[in-house]
């Protein structure tokens, strides 16, 4: 037994960790700004992370110019309030944004603005309300157990558990949203997927001048050539769906009777086929990025792991249905909030002002860019008491119920919170308690672990573990 039981985890004060807390790896903060031809072509251009200098953790709101654009890094609570709910119809996503993705996500949820967002989500809506989402926790379950099956038959040396995460929630988004039926493998898609993801976040001068073809990288390159065959698999899709409906009401089913009653055909296969791109996209990556990150994170501190292991067997084998399960992890719970408070796997998020306003006292005009960084907010030296070590205890009930309600943000704030925010989390829990249960993870001596922010946060080089049985 640990000293500190899972059956005494709970609704009780939890203690402080009986270990040091250890500094998980994030870039230094450098004393200056880069320059302008490091944010576009240097290092900073390749991983944001390493641009945001000491006043970033320290200031909490600030304006800067970028070339011909103000920026305004908002991360104080009221600020963000005041961008993501209280003047939100202020602040729409980028046009600049909405340009680069519109060639893979078209007008899906994650793009649209207006009617047609409202209209979107007020559909999806019943898919993802709590009750509903019970459905899919068995399918958490079976699509976990497959992955640990399969790495118990090979554990010889290091598994690369990002790779596998992204593996299984590319299992998960497919079987839970779309019957298994998109015609989309892991193996001929992943490659795809990565790059439009990677491309989407890259700095690229062209694009912010409106002269796309300036921006011939290799990423773009591989990034176009990636859309072409996730678009021409899922358009196939669509069109088997149309011709012949499924008899399983999922997801898909449900959208194309939806969009098929609003819109005009053409119209009505487009949005289908622009949310079945945003939901793959949007509902696999940062769910396994966040696994990745928990993994990494449990492997550097034993005692956590003994901790969560502990409940983790305790849950499964004590029976009953995935949704019962996940109702008795309470300590992996807040192990899952705080790796998302420290690697947040989507880093930012940015808005655009339509008219004049003030946040935070600072001046906005019209046009101006809104620049929220979860990753800046979760580490801001103002709102956390040691942002930068790894403390499960930072989310235990009473620490939780002294946070401001807008300083913690992994899945956004106010009417465009992510829509499987409930999803993503029962997901993450039950897979993980599953892993837990059966394997210990350790780190693999030599490797340097290095976070980078290409639109999502990922381990450059993915998360080497060793993986071995633990009962
Ligand atoms: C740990 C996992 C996840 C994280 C950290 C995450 C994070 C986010 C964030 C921060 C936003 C808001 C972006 C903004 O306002 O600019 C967002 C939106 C969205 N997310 Fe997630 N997400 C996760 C999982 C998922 C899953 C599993 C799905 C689908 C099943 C999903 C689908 C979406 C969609 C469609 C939107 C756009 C919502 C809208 O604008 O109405 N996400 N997500």
């Amino acid at each position: 037994m640990t000293d500190l039981a899972p059956a005494a985890l709970g609704n009780v004060r939890l203690r402080a960790p009986a270990h040091e807390p250890f500094r998980p790896a994030a870039p230094d903060q450098p004393d200056h700004w880069p320059t302008m031809f490091d944010m576009f072509l240097g290092e900073t251009a390749r991983n944001p992370l390493v641009g945001w200098p000491k006043e970033t953790f320290d200031i909490l709101n600030r304006k800067r110019r970028v070339l011909h654009l103000n920026y305004i890094g908002v991360s104080d609570p009221e600020g963000i309030k005041r961008v993501f709910l209280d003047n939100v119809a202020n602040y729409p996503k980028p046009n600049l944004i909405r340009r680069a993705l519109a060639p893979s996500l078209g007008d899906g949820l994650f793009t649209a603005e207006g009617e047609i967002w409202r209209d979107q989500r007020r559909l999806m809506a019943p898919v993802f309300t709590p009750a509903a989402l019970g459905q899919f926790n068995p399918i958490f379950a079976r699509v976990a157990e497959r992955t640990a099956d399969r790495w118990a038959t090979g554990l010889d040396d290091h598994i690369d558990v990002a790779a596998e995460a992204t593996r299984t929630t590319f299992e998960v988004i497919n079987e839970a949203l779309f019957s298994g039926e998109a015609g989309l493998s892991f193996e001929a898609t992943s490659g795809d997927i990565d790059a439009v993801v990677a491309a989407a976040g890259e700095y690229r001068l062209g694009f912010l001048f409106g002269m796309p073809w300036l921006d011939q990288s290799p990423l773009q390159r591989r990034a176009n050539q990636g859309r072409k065959v996730l678009l021409g698999h899922l358009s196939a899709f669509i069109a088997r769906r149309q011709a012949s409906p499924s008899p399983s009401a999922d997801f898909m089913t449900r959208l194309l009777e939806a969009f098929a009653e609003r819109y005009p055909p053409k119209e009505a296969a487009k949005l289908a086929l622009d949310n079945a791109v945003t939901f793959f996209v949007a509902g696999h990556e940062t769910t396994a990025n966040g696994l990745a990150w928990a993994l990494y994170l449990l492997s550097r501190d034993r005692q956590a792991q003994a901790w969560a292991r502990e409940e983790a067997q305790a849950a499964w084998d004590a029976g009953g249905t995935p949704t019962e399960i996940l109702g008795r992890l309470p300590y992996l719970k807040m192990v899952w909030e705080e790796t998302l408070r420290l690697y947040p796997p989507a880093p930012r998020m940015d808005r655009e002002a339509l008219a004049e306003d003030e946040i935070c006292g600072l001046p906005v005009r019209k046009g101006d860019m809104i620049s929220v960084w979860p990753w800046v907010v979760h580490r801001h030296r103002r709102l956390w008491d040691q942002p930068e070590l790894f403390n499960p205890e930072h989310f235990d009930p009473e620490a939780k119920a002294s946070h401001q309600r807008f300083q913690y943000i992994p899945f956004g704030a106010g009417p465009r919170i992510c829509i499987g925010m409930a999803f993503a989390q029962a997901e993450a829990l039950i897979i993980l308690s599953h892993w837990l249960a059966r394997f210990s993870f350790r780190p693999v001596v030599g490797h340097t672990v290095t976070p980078r922010a290409h639109t999502t946060l990922k381990p450059v080089g993915g998360m080497p573990l060793i993986v071995e049985r633990a009962r």
